[in-house]
Order: C-alpha cells, then sequence, then structure tokens
C-alpha cells in the first residue's frame, strides 16, 4: 500500500490526472497541482487557513453576476492579468501596441460614432478632450477601417454601469479608422477611481492596506482584418496613481499626455491626446481579452451547466 504524506501526495495526484487525454489540459492541471501543493507547503496550510481560503473563494463566485465578475477582479489585483497580457504580448511575431487590462466594465454592443464625435452622450461636467492619431500596421502604414471600441469612467471616476441603468451606455462607442488609418474622437477627461471594494476582493486590499486606485485612463480595443487584436489603455500622466496602480495595468508605453497646444490636431482649441496604435499580424485563433463583457462569462457558465 503506497503511504499518502505530505511529501508524496503530489506525486500520487498527478499520476491519477495523467489520464486526462488532452494534452494542454494534461499540462496545465499538472502543474496547478505541483504549485498548489508547493504553496500549501511552503506556507504550512493549516485546517482553519485552508477553509477561510476556501470561504473567500465562495464569496467570490457568489459576487458575480451579468455585470460583476468578481474573479477577474481578484486575478486583477494580484498581478495575474497583467502576467497573462504579458505572455500574450511576448508570443506575438511582429511588436505592437502592449496590451492592458480589459478591466470588468467593457460592453460589448456600444454604439458606433462617426468620427469626431463625442461618445459622452450624457451630460458632464468634466472638460472635453480630444483623441486622435493613427493605427498602423508593424511596418508603420496605416489600417483602413479599424475598429476602435473605447470605454472609460467619468469625471467622478464611475463608469456608466455603476451609475444608470445598465441599458443605457454613456462614454463608450466605437469607431472606425479612414482609408488612411486615423481616427479622431471627443469625449471628457476621465477621473482615476477605486475598483469595486465592496465585495471580497475589497475586503483583501484592505487586509493588506493598498489604496485600491486605479489612475485615470481610457480603455481601447482595437482590431482588423488579418491583424492580432489589441486591448489596451492608455493611462493620462500625472495621476498620483500611476505608480501604484492596484491592478498593475500601467506601463510607460502607454502612459498619455494630455497637451493643451496641438498644431496637428484636429480638434481646434481643444486639449488633446494623440496616440498611434500598432497592430501585428494576426497569429491563430486565440484571443488577446483578459477579461470579457461579464454577461457573456454567465451566459457561457449557464450554458455549460444546461
Ligand atoms: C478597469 O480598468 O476598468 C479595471 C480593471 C481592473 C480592475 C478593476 C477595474
Ligand atoms: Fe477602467
Amino acid at each position: 500500500m503506497r503511504v499518502i504524506d505530505e511529501n508524496t501526495i503530489t506525486d500520487a495526484a498527478i499520476e491519477q490526472m495523467a489520464s486526462t487525454p488532452n494534452p494542454r489540459l494534461r499540462q496545465i492541471m499538472e502543474a496547478a497541482v505541483r504549485h498548489l501543493h508547493a504553496f500549501a507547503r511552503e506556507v504550512d496550510l493549516t485546517p482553519d487557513e485552508w477553509i477561510e481560503g476556501i470561504k473567500f473563494l465562495t464569496a467570490t463566485g457568489q459576487m458575480c453576476s451579468a455585470y460583476r465578475q468578481e474573479f477577474i477582479l481578484l486575478s486583477d489585483t494580484m498581478g495575474l492579468s497583467s502576467l497573462i497580457n504579458s505572455l500574450h504580448d511576448r508570443r506575438a511575431t511582429e511588436a505592437g501596441t502592449k496590451s492592458s487590462l480589459l478591466g470588468p466594465f467593457y460592453r460589448q454592443d456600444s454604439p458606433t460614432f462617426e468620427l469626431g464625435e463625442s461618445i459622452a452622450t450624457k451630460a458632464h461636467g468634466g472638460p472635453e478632450i480630444g483623441i486622435y492619431g493613427r493605427v498602423t500596421d508593424g511596418a508603420g502604414k496605416g489600417v483602413p477601417h479599424a475598429s476602435i471600441e473605447i470605454w472609460q469612467p467619468d469625471e467622478d471616476g464611475d463608469y456608466d454601469l455603476q451609475k444608470h441603468d445598465p441599458k443605457e451606455m454613456d462614454l463608450r462607442g466605437r469607431f472606425f479608422t479612414d482609408a488612411e488609418g486615423r481616427f479622431y474622437l471627443r469625449t471628457i477627461r476621465p477621473l482615476g477611481y477605486m475598483i469595486p471594494m465592496d465585495g471580497p476582493v475589497g475586503d483583501m486590499i484592505r487586509a493588506q492596506k493598498r489604496h485600491g486606485y486605479r489612475p485615470a485612463h481610457i480603455h481601447f480595443l482595437i482590431g482588423a482584418p488579418g491583424y492580432r487584436e489589441v486591448v489596451t489603455a492608455l493611462y493620462i500622466a500625472g495621476d498620483e496613481h500611476i505608480e501604484s496602480d492596484t491592478v498593475f495595468g500601467v506601463t510607460e508605453s502607454l502612459v498619455a499626455h494630455v497637451q493643451d497646444r496641438d498644431e496637428a490636431s484636429p480638434f481646434n482649441g481643444m486639449p488633446v491626446i494623440r496616440y498611434d496604435f500598432q497592430l501585428g499580424a494576426v497569429q491563430g485563433a486565440g484571443s488577446g481579452r483578459v477579461g470579457a463583457d461579464p454577461s457573456q462569462i454567465l451566459k457561457k457558465t449557464e450554458a455549460a451547466a444546461d
């Protein structure tokens, strides 16, 4: 009879899972078991601590809905989402704009706007800004008719989902680049905000004495046929939390400056951000989205349960 103890249990579990026909699932689960066991051994995890962990994960699942994805928030606040983004970027064959978190506030099916229009459809007190630039390929050539989805919080740091009936969209929309790959649009200057703190992830952040803020930013999801979709965000230079983002989304190349004067801007006299996005060539069918519209995740889990 095999002796099962704190040293042999890892091999025993991995050997039993070796029957998994899907090689990638086998590899992932083997590594997960190895690392989980090593973690428990390293901290000498007690039964009480283990049950606390189970309670925390249960509460995390219970917090999820069509409008809230607490597990993604957990992944974000532990730096895992940012790590997955970096691994995704490293797999690219051509350098492109770096990825950043999709976050929990992305919605599919936001309204389409004409170039030059504003995504601020409700009344706002914040200052208006313009954003313009180009979407190019790896060689710097403009990508015509690229889709640019954009979403952001308002001048108080709130997304539409947090303020209105979730069916009423504001400060989000979709644009298409012109024949030269140019885009230009108007919005309001966003404010940084605290991540949702009313769930178990908020409890964790408080227990760790972290501030919970994200610096002011604007999200983008950009794609065109034949190109690798990029999920990214621009972070507004000068924000007090730019160096200490709670979800580790900021990297140097994504910091954008709001310029009061820009001779080349299509928006006369309006503060503007100029930024060019670069798309690499498409590879494989996999998605680069570290995140999703929460309602879509819920739909998939409900379909799997049927
Ligand atoms: C966001 O940028 O919308 C976000 C990303 C991660 C966690 C919370 C919010
Ligand atoms: Fe955000």
